[in-house]
């Protein structure tokens, strides 16, 4: 069966808007977010304290924060942070939960982090400890767990180690990440239960898909039915990886809210409100929104 709620842990103000060409303005982005919490979402994850010449498009986080005042301060507005001095910066905007990103290949932590996996989870582990002593909530992204563009497929229980390396450094949250999009349902099975050995347990596991192959509702249905109850989705389909081969959009939002309505799931999410800001954030963007509930909806 499927769980009666499910939280949707928005990224697209994040892993959307650091994969558009053209730099988004901050008053922009803010206005995104405040009208993604009317439309009824509560998890949004606002931005990246990362090094500004790595993804230029989020090197006005501080500003954005500042912007954002009380909307960016809550348990359930996370940043991403790779290392100390991300976190830094995410305590002077006075955020309240941050996540850590890790990777499953070795390609992917160099290409990404621009160090190994074992150097990566030197430079998490005292982030999230500084974090948790702070009170901070914090979630650990693992990236690259059902393929890579580079290595190719990646063993499920390579991947579930990754994983339980994270969350034993403390960390709340887990969100496995199939970042090029080729997973599919028998696969979101199998790391589930590799995991569940681990540990790691589906109650504190999300899952993080991207639609680049057209599998993204269907690998969260699975997941749901094994009992996750987290699903990270964009307003719009919006996103990628800039340091990805070949990684499109996140599952878009609206079309993971039309599948939940009609299996009578709770969101809390207001559809129609949804659809007016991926409409209206495609005019900022100047090009159509990927979802396909959108295009439906709207006529467009
Ligand atoms: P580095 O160059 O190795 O950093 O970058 P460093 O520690 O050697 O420091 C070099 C300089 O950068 C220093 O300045 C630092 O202060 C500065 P200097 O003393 O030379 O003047 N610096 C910073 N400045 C601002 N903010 C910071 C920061 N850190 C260092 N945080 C680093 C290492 C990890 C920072 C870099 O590789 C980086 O920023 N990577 C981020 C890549 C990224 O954002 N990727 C996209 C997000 S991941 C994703 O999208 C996947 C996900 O969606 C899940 C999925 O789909 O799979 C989450
Ligand atoms: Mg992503």
């Amino acid at each position: 069966g499927l769980p009666s709620r499910v939280t949707v842990y928005e990224v697209g103000p994040r892993d959307g808007l650091q994969n558009e060409k053209s730099t988004v303005p901050t008053q922009v982005k803010a206005e995104f977010i405040r009208r993604l919490i009317d439309a009824g979402l509560e998890t949004v994850e606002t931005t990246s304290f990362v090094h500004p010449k790595w993804v230029p498009q989020l090197a006005d986080a501080s500003e954005l924060l500042a912007d954002l005042d009380e909307a960016g301060r809550s348990p359930l507005r996370p940043v991403l942070v790779p290392n100390e001095r991300g976190l830094d910066r995410a305590m002077e905007a006075e955020v309240e939960a941050v996540a850590i990103f890790g990777s499953a290949t070795e390609t992917f932590a160099q290409k990404n982090l621009g160090r190994s996996r074992e150097e990566s989870v030197e430079m998490f582990a005292p982030v999230v400890k500084r974090a948790q002593d702070a009170g901070m909530w914090v979630r650990a992204y693992v990236s690259m767990c059902f393929g890579d563009p580079w290595e190719g497929p990646v063993p499920v229980d390579r991947v579930a180690d990754a994983c339980a390396e994270l969350m034993d450094l403390g960390c709340d949250q887990l969100s496995v990440g199939d970042t090029i999009g080729t997973g599919t349902p028998g696969h979101v099975e199998a790391l589930l239960a590799a995991l569940e050995k681990r540990g790691v347990g589906v109650d504190r596991v999300g899952v993080h898909f991207h639609d680049t192959y057209g599998q993204a509702l269907s690998n969260t249905l699975t997941a749901l039915r094994a009992g996750v109850g987290v699903v990270d989705a964009s307003t719009g389909g919006l996103g990628g990886c800039p340091y990805a081969k070949s990684a499109t959009g996140n599952l878009a939002t609206e079309d993971l809210v039309w599948m939940l309505n009609g299996a009578g799931v709770e969101t809390g999410l207001d559809l129609d409100k949804l659809v007016a800001t991926s409409v209206w954030m495609a005019e900022q963007l100047g090009k159509p929104s990927a979802s396909r509930v959108v295009k439906a909806l709207s006529g467009a």
